[in-house]
């Protein structure tokens, strides 16, 4: 089984080739991230305009480096939502006139589905049911994975997701879009005991995070040190920061595994590249003994390979739309469908 992967929800456009779910034979990432660096941040238009720019470059050369044909495909899945209202209408309409012209199954794929997927690829013996923690620039939850399409939410962030917390911290820090990757280097030279950090915690929902706090303690002690003529010492705000964070989704983690029984842990998404994280989390893991998958860092941030990796499940379980399919910005629950 041969799926093609289009991926356009932010500012990645992306296409990918696997076969039989989870054996990658292309991989193709057009990123914008420099040109919105500019500007401190994604500009949803001129993300759409690249999509449209790039994006029948891009799925050719995922064809061509899979040697593989339209004709040979067994379906076409394309993220329909979360994400960039406009850069998603461009990956949904081309995939869509693809598969009308080429009369092949259109499928469409949560983007969250799709991080959780991205484990797979990289490690196919990983199987449902588990507990995966999937945290990226907007969302960030943590969900009993009980099939390969069927999904439970046992919690989430309250307000800003962990990877939103990363970028507007280094923003404040000086520190370039996007800043998450930058808070993780800084973070390797800081003292991670220099600032102390609120660890907010949901009141009545042990499993729900809140970290729009913690973002604004930072950017409070950064302010009022400017005010003060104070140097903030950034790689040690950053390591603070970092530490902060990692614990927190930690121990949420391991909550959350106390309580569901599961020993199989997973970890996906943008943020799921935090070495802060990745260390936190094994340490966790090896000391009460659970399995822990980690992506390799090319399959944490956007890319197309898990969602047509997430595709061919859905696929499997009959989960493909007619021409009708629009694209959603957000409001869609993963594992439901909407089409
Ligand atoms: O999954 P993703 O690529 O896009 C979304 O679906 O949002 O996640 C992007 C997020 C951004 O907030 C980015 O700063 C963060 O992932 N990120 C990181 C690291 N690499 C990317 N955050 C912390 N440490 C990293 N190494
Ligand atoms: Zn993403």
């Amino acid at each position: 089984m041969l799926i093609l992967g289009i991926e356009s929800s932010c500012d990645e456009t992306a296409a990918s080739v696997v076969e039989n779910c989870t054996v990658l034979r292309s991989d193709v990432i057009a990123s914008q991230a420099m040109e919105h660096r500019l500007y401190g941040g994604v500009v949803p238009e001129l993300a759409s305009r690249r999509h449209c720019e790039n994006i029948l470059t891009t799925v050719q050369k995922a064809l061509a480096d899979a040697h593989v044909t339209i004709e040979e495909l067994d379906g076409i899945a394309v993220t329909y939502t979360p994400g960039l209202i406009g850069a998603l209408l461009v990956g949904v309409n081309f995939a869509k006139g693809l598969a009308f012209s080429a009369g092949k199954p259109l499928i469409p794929v949560h983007h969250i589905m799709g991080h959780i997927a991205a484990n797979y690829i990289a490690h196919p013996e990983l199987k449902p049911p588990y507990l995966c923690l999937v945290v990226s620039g907007g969302h960030t939850m943590l969900v009993e994975v009980q099939t390969h399409t069927g999904f439970r939410i046992l919690g989430t962030t309250r307000d800003d997701a962990a990877g939103e917390c990363f970028d507007k911290c280094a923003r404040v820090l000086g520190y370039p879009y996007p800043g998450g990757v930058q808070i993780d280097r800084a973070a390797q030279s800081g003292d991670a005991g220099k600032y102390p950090l609120p660890r907010p915690n949901v009141s009545g929902s042990p499993l729900d995070m809140s970290f729009s706090g913690l973002k604004t303690a930072v950017i409070n002690m950064v302010h009022h040190a400017k005010q003060k003529h104070e140097e903030i010492d950034a790689p040690s705000m950053a390591a603070c920061l970092q530490t902060t964070v990692a614990d927190i989704l930690t121990e949420k983690t391991a909550l959350a595994a106390e309580q569901t029984g599961y020993k199989t842990i997973a970890i996906a998404g943008g943020v799921s590249a935090n070495s802060g994280l990745r260390a936190a989390m094994e340490r966790m893991c090896a000391e009460r003994g659970y399995a822990l998958y980690v992506p390799p860092l090319s399959l944490c941030g956007d890319n197309a390979a898990m969602i047509a990796c997430q595709g061919s499940y859905n696929f499997l379980a009959g989960m493909t739309a007619d021409e009708s399919l629009n694209a959603y910005a957000s409001g869609t629950a993963i594992g439901e469908m909407k089409a």
